[in-house]
């Protein structure tokens, strides 16, 4: 039995193509803990959702690339030849993954591509990531380019940096590709090295609360933090050539010689000690210990909010409303920030009721609607049958 999306996807592509394409689905993410640590070499513990992105995919006999989005209903036509940034936001994603193929000196051909998903856009759960893995796997099977999963994950986040302008981490693109049913992704993000941890919640879900606040500003601000931590390292090495990056700081390093810049020193902490955070946290996971997991859920929200100050005044009025709820092992913002979701570890019994309390008074102190998901850990990017 297909899925509505899926159905309205392929009676969409064969209304404008009238053949039968291939489905690939790339789906978008949590992270359990370790926020903002990927650009600086850390670890992340993400995990791959059910909500999704899909493209069908067809070659075609010229070069031309053709593309339509079902959600924004719109149309992109192109050459292989000139692929560039074009004004079309969401088309943007998919040719610079395109770019990426040309510039590593692969040759797609010309292609038509109709997309379509229900990752909600702006809400932290990497919509953008899961689109341009979708294009990149898509791709890289159409033309039968034997690219490995690795570096198509690569491959996606230069698409983000170069055709979005966002000089993200790699922790996105590399859960939704490599994302499995039912465990994390315990990811070194310096070497690349992984290992699937299971989530054993025990009666507990991850509940997901949108704010519905977009994170417009994240892009600015978040090139800013990742410059921001690139100046604490500058002050380390002065005294320790050997620290390239956040993940080989400690905090006496920081302590002695960041302290002198206030902003930088306080961007730099939050970062050391999430790293250990998360080491510890995935400890408590494999130990089943997951009350002590929420409570450094708790902590790191502290930290993103008055240290790294990613946060938003709606993250932190979600946060701060559950915070005492016994039902609530543990909630923190999650993604690049100042909007988005917030992810709780939430008593499955207990989530109804929660909902219901929290969109009720959220309406009324911050006066927009609140979105709960349930978040189901499934297995990343694969192709669909049809
Ligand atoms: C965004 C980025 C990721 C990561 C998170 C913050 O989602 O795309 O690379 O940096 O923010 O942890």
């Amino acid at each position: 039995m297909q899925s509505p999306i899926v159905q309205k996807l392929v009676s969409g592509y064969q209304e404008i193509f009238s053949t039968k394409p291939l489905l690939f689905r790339s789906p978008g993410r949590v992270n359990i803990i370790g926020e903002h640590t990927d650009y600086n070499n850390g670890f992340v513990l993400p995990a791959a959702i059910n909500k999704a992105v899909y493209v069908a995919v067809e070659k075609r006999q010229d070069d031309q690339i053709v593309l339509y989005s079902i959600d924004f209903k719109d149309k992109f036509e192109g050459h292989l030849s000139e692929v560039r940034r074009s004004d079309k936001h969401w088309a943007n994603y998919i040719l610079g993954v395109v770019a990426q193929f040309l510039k590593r000196g692969h040759k797609p051909g010309g292609f038509n591509l109709v997309i379509d998903g229900d990752v909600p856009l702006g809400a932290g759960l990497s919509s953008s990531a899961a689109v341009e893995c979708a294009t990149a796997y898509a791709l890289n099977e159409l033309f039968a380019l034997g690219i490995g999963k690795k570096d198509l994950a690569l491959m996606a986040q230069k698409a983000e940096h170069e055709f979005a302008g966002v000089l993200c981490g790699i922790m996105d693109q590399f859960a939704s590709v490599f994302g499995k049913k039912d465990h994390v992704i315990k990811l070194d993000c310096r070497s690349l090295d992984y290992e699937y941890v299971p989530l054993k919640l025990e009666g507990y879900k991850i509940l997901l609360l949108n704010t519905n606040v977009k994170h417009s500003l994240a892009s600015s601000e978040y090139n800013t933090r990742r410059q921001q931590c690139e100046e604490g390292v500058a002050m380390i090495g002065k005294h320790h050539p050997e620290v390239k990056s956040l993940r080989d700081a400690t905090m006496e390093m920081v302590n002695q010689y960041v302290k002198v810049n206030e902003v930088i020193y306080r961007r730099c902490k939050y970062v050391v000690e999430e790293n250990t955070r998360l080491l510890e946290g995935c400890e408590d996971l494999k130990k089943g210990d997951i009350n002590a997991l929420g409570a450094k859920m708790f902590r790191t929200h502290d930290g993103l909010s008055k240290e790294y100050e990613v946060s938003c005044p709606e993250l932190d009025y979600l946060v701060g409303s559950v915070r005492s709820n016994p039902n609530v092992l543990g909630a923190r913002m999650m993604g690049g920030g100042f909007g988005g979701c917030t992810i709780n570890l939430v008593r499955e019994t207990a989530i109804e009721e929660l909902v219901k309390e929290l969109s009720a008074a959220y309406s009324k102190e911050m006066n927009k609607e609140l979105t709960p998901y349930i978040a189901q850990i499934e297995q990343g990017t694969s192709e669909e049958k049809i």
